[in-house]
């Protein structure tokens, strides 16, 4: 017998962090699988910025960089961030993006090893990541050598300046041994900038008990931050003094209003900013981290694991005969929270899906990926996509959706 709507009902009465659905803005109708791409909205966050826009800025004006704590806010935010990532706050900070921070910090660990050639890369980490390896190593005259995660520890030698790879991958979820992987490339004298952003909010890790150098994550997926919320940075605190990052704006000044023709870097990881903060989607940030007061990662990464053991389970049941892969580890302990179903169809399929309510997200070429948001999915919200995937392979109702254009969100 397989497994029934009315067990996965059971699973979410038992489920100790069912309480933090409450904490969420879920849409009627709505199915939310995608929060790995943009997380849902926490109560309280439109009240927030709505003070922001309406106080702070309307009232406040230019005062409120200092009067409403704008100024301050990276800091206070990154530390707010960083037990979520086993760190110690004085580490983190919050600013711009994944793909600006990854260019900084690449840059800054070559400075560290002037007389390497090399940067190793993960090929399969999500392409940003990629190009910005490339256009590093461009820039500084070094060899971009890509190998696969798990050969990143034996592809590095001698001659390697840093390592760069994903803690767990954009597609498969597959987790790495964050400290296994950092003593190995440590071992050969490397440093090692990790790509956290579907780990943050997502998996149990220390980057302080890991010993990783730096690191970078997201701020609109699983901290349901908003769109284009800005990512965190982590620099550890043997680096902090001597880090020295490409994009010496005037945030990252030592005394930005003194206005100084030389750039003194600022202490600490403050050196790591470069513009003027985007305080909206900052403020909204802050605001959303309130929905894991009281939570701790490791009852996330259960029940994360939890949910994608169910939908792997429901795969084998209902979809594995019917055309469709699987692209995820089956061992719950080496796989982040979302899971990846193949389909040759699979944009048109999860297109259909999404008219039914049922929101995933899809990777070319074949990838249907559904994330949980651990802290407000529930387990027959698993059922119902699964069921949904089966009932449009069996009817064949996905075959009127065209296929992509070149430049839709998918
Ligand atoms: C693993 C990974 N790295 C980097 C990025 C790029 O992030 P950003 O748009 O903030 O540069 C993403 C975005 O989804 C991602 O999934």
């Amino acid at each position: 017998m397989g497994l029934s709507r009315e067990d996965c009902v059971r699973l979410d009465r038992e489920d100790p962090l069912a309480f933090a659905r409450e904490r969420f803005v879920i849409p009627a109708g709505v199915n939310y699988l995608d929060g790995n791409s943009l997380g849902a909205l926490p109560r309280g966050v439109s009240e927030r910025v709505r003070h922001v826009v309406d106080e702070e800025w309307g009232v406040g004006l230019i005062r409120s960089w200092n009067q409403a704590g704008w100024y301050a806010a990276p800091g206070r935010i990154g530390a707010r961030i960083a037990p979520l990532l086993g760190a110690a706050p004085h580490q983190v900070t919050v600013t711009e993006t994944i793909s600006i921070n990854l260019f900084k910090l690449l840059v800054a660990a070559a400075r560290l090893r002037p007389n390497r050639r090399k940067i190793v890369a993960e090929l399969g980490n999500f392409p940003s990541d990629n190009h910005i390896v490339d256009s590093v190593c461009r820039m500084l005259g070094l060899t971009p050598v890509y190998v696969t995660a798990g050969e990143i520890a034996d592809a590095v030698d001698d001659d390697t300046a840093v390592a760069e790879l994903s803690h767990v991958n954009y597609r498969t979820a597959e987790i790495q041994d964050m400290a296994a992987v950092t003593a190995a490339i440590h071992a050969k004298g490397a440093l090692v900038v990790w790509d956290l952003a579907h780990s943050t909010g997502a998996v149990e890790f220390s980057l302080d008990d890991a010993r990783a150098d730096f690191a970078v994550g997201c701020g609109y997926k699983f901290l349901n931050g908003g769109p284009g919320a800005p990512s965190h940075v982590y620099v550890a605190e043997r680096h902090l003094a001597a880090v020295d990052q490409p994009l010496t704006g005037w945030f990252g000044h030592a005394a930005p209003f003194a206005f100084a023709h030389e750039f003194a870097r600022a202490e600490g990881i403050r050196s790591m900013l470069c513009s003027t903060p985007q305080m909206l989607s900052t403020a909204a940030l802050e605001a959303a981290l309130d929905a894991f007061d009281g939570v701790s990662m490791r009852e996330v990464q259960a029940k994360g694991r939890a949910l994608g053991d169910l939908m792997i389970r429901l795969y084998d049941e209902r979809l594995a005969d019917l055309g469709c892969g699987l692209s995820a580890s089956r061992d719950g302990s080496r796989r982040g929270n979302h899971v990846s179903i193949t389909h040759p169809n699979g944009f048109q399929i999860m297109q259909a899906l999404i008219a039914r309510g049922i929101i995933g997200d899809f990777r070319a070429p074949d990838v249907m990926r559904f994330g949980f948001g651990a802290l407000y999915v529930r387990f027959v919200d698993i059922f119902d996509a699964v069921q949904g995937v089966e009932d449009l392979l069996r009817s064949g109702e996905w075959r009127d959706v065209p296929p992509p254009n070149a430049n839709d969100v998918t």
